[in-house]
């Protein structure tokens, strides 16, 4: 068995949920190593139908023990809805754990998530408003408060007190908003951390060992690649990073300690939110792409961007990964498209680009330079072998495999658990 970091290659939404759903069966662990409830990951299984924030995917198996690791922002009010909601569903949470080395999103974290938005108005990066980028602002100012800060009620109050100090001159003086109470928050958060006790611990050594014992241990990526904060299209990026690398630090592992990295890509290219996209497509194409596959955020429920596959950003997120293996999803929502194309390259000033710029303005004026392919006419839903899958769709992997220079080990087509094509075994 080995340790695979499981991570979103294109801007989130890949359907990372639904892979780890598929394999967490043959699991030990699930751990989910950054962001927070920005996250929104949809899992249909026979529970019915879930969109998970923050507990991992792997929680619908009996025999998984999911944590939430130290690299995750958690706010405590969605971490206990979900719990509660996945109970009420006959989910058991008694295999979750919380790492007490995570962070805390606290009320003005969200705050003034929503307030900076606004103060950006036209230049909004159109978050999710969880108050992912303030909580992990504080996290780097050293002023965060952290899951194990509530098992002691007087180190709770004194680092609330100094936190809430500055957070509420910045309130009341830059954003002339009215201050934040501490005896409401202190009261809400000391009940919040007597119904979380029983979670929070120190979890990175739990990992370490399973891995010393050859367990099988997934880290669940949340977000993708190109919102990573340094090689995604800054500044419209998240706040943590989704990449691989930062899987052994959000869960505690040395990076020798990865076996395998498997990146999630649809079979074509969404975004949610601001910042530059190539290949979107502003059309009926785009529509059709959107209503079939059900496009809008899974958090937010905002219409999600649609458009081509970008193999350029494709190939860019293979590379700083260091993919192993990627699970290209949706692919059945091409059913029925006459040709489908695939951005090989962009044209930038005249200029052919092969490779992803660090400028996001270089990027909003790339154009798309695309090549075009057979589609196929009928359903792929039913296939569950590679081979028989139609030429058009055949000859579609094969070339992205070729532009990626990555294998496509896993194919989904649908949206329940069964509907995948293995092609490789990843746990061999
Ligand atoms: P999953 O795990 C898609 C996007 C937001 C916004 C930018 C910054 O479901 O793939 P943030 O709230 O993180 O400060 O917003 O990042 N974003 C996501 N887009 N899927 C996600 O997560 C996302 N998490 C954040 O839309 O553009
Ligand atoms: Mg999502």
């Amino acid at each position: 068995m080995a340790v695979i970091a499981v991570v979103g290659g294109q801007w989130g939404d890949e359907g990372k949920g639904k892979v780890i759903d598929l394999l967490a069966e043959k699991a030990n662990i699930v751990v989910r190593f950054s962001g927070g409830d920005n996250a929104g990951h949809t899992v249909i299984n026979p529970y019915g139908e879930f969109r998970l924030h923050l507990v991992p995917s792997g929680i619908f198996y009996a025999q998984v023990t999911c944590i939430i690791g130290n690299g995750v922002a958690i706010n405590p009010a969605v971490l206990l809805e979900e719990i509660d909601d996945l109970q009420s569903h006959g989910v058991s949470t008694s295999r979750l754990f919380i790492s007490d080395r995570a962070h805390l999103i606290m009320p003005y974290h969200t705050l003034l998530d929503r307030l900076e938005e606004e103060r950006r108005s036209e230049g909004a990066l159109g978050t999710t408003l969880r108050g992912i980028g303030p909580a992990f602002t504080d996290k780097v100012a050293r002023l965060g408060i952290r899951t194990g800060d509530l098992l002691d009620k007087g180190v709770f109050l004194a680092r609330l007190k100094s936190a809430l100090e500055l957070k509420n001159i910045i309130l009341t003086k830059v954003y002339q908003s009215p201050p934040l109470s501490l005896e409401d928050m202190y009261q809400q958060y000391c009940h919040y951390g007597e119904r979380l006790m029983p979670f929070i611990r120190e979890t990175s050594s739990v990992i370490r060992e399973a891995a010393a014992e050859g367990e099988l241990i997934l880290l669940e990526g949340a977000q993708g690649a190109l919102l990573d904060p340094d090689f995604g299209t800054y500044p419209y990026v998240t706040s943590s990073s989704p990449l691989a690398g930062a899987s052994c630090i959000g869960a505690g592992l040395g990076p020798r300690g990865i076996d395998r990295v498997l990146g999630i890509f649809k079979a074509y290219d969404t975004r949610v939110g601001a910042g530059p996209m190539p290949t979107e497509l502003k059309d009926e194409t785009g529509d059709l792409i959107r209503e079939k596959a059900r496009e809008y955020g899974a958090t937010t429920g905002r219409p999600r961007r649609c458009g081509w596959f970008d193999a350029v950003a494709g190939r860019f997120s293979v590379q700083i990964n260091g993919l192993t293996d990627i699970a290209l999803t949706h692919l059945d929502i091409y059913d029925g498209f006459e040709s489908v194309k695939i951005c090989t390259a962009y044209k930038f000033r005249g200029q052919a680009l092969s490779f992803f710029p660090s400028d996001a303005a270089v990027l909003e004026e790339c154009q798309p330079i695309y090549e075009e392919l057979d589609g196929w006419r009928e359903s792929i839903s039913g296939v569950r072998d590679l081979k028989k899958l139609p030429v058009g769709a055949r000859k579609y992997l094969s070339r992205l495999e070729d532009l990626l220079s990555c294998p496509i080990s896993l194919v989904s087509i649908g949206r329940d658990r069964r509907q995948i094509i293995s092609v490789r075994d990843l746990f061999s």
